[in-house]
């Protein structure tokens, strides 16, 4: 891979995450709730159209529980 932006892993701590719901409201591509409200991600690799969505999650979820790494 040659973009940098097409390398960042999208990760939710699901020992931080207390279901506030906003990743996914924000970001349905690239997150989900589970059976119990928490969030998953969908992606393991966020695609560059994806990455202001991922960082827009990222800064908007209470308990810090997204990460948006280089891999
Ligand atoms: Fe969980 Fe944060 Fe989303 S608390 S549901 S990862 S906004």
């Amino acid at each position: 891979m040659t973009n940098n932006q097409a390398s960042r892993r999208l990760a939710v701590d699901s020992d931080r995450c207390a279901g506030h719901g906003r990743c996914f409201s924000l970001e349905p591509a690239l997150f989900d709730s589970d059976d119990s409200g928490y969030a998953v991600a969908k992606l393991d690799v966020v695609p560059e159209e994806l990455l202001n969505g991922a960082r827009s999650a990222l800064a908007n979820c209470p308990e810090a529980a997204i990460s948006l790494t280089h891999s």
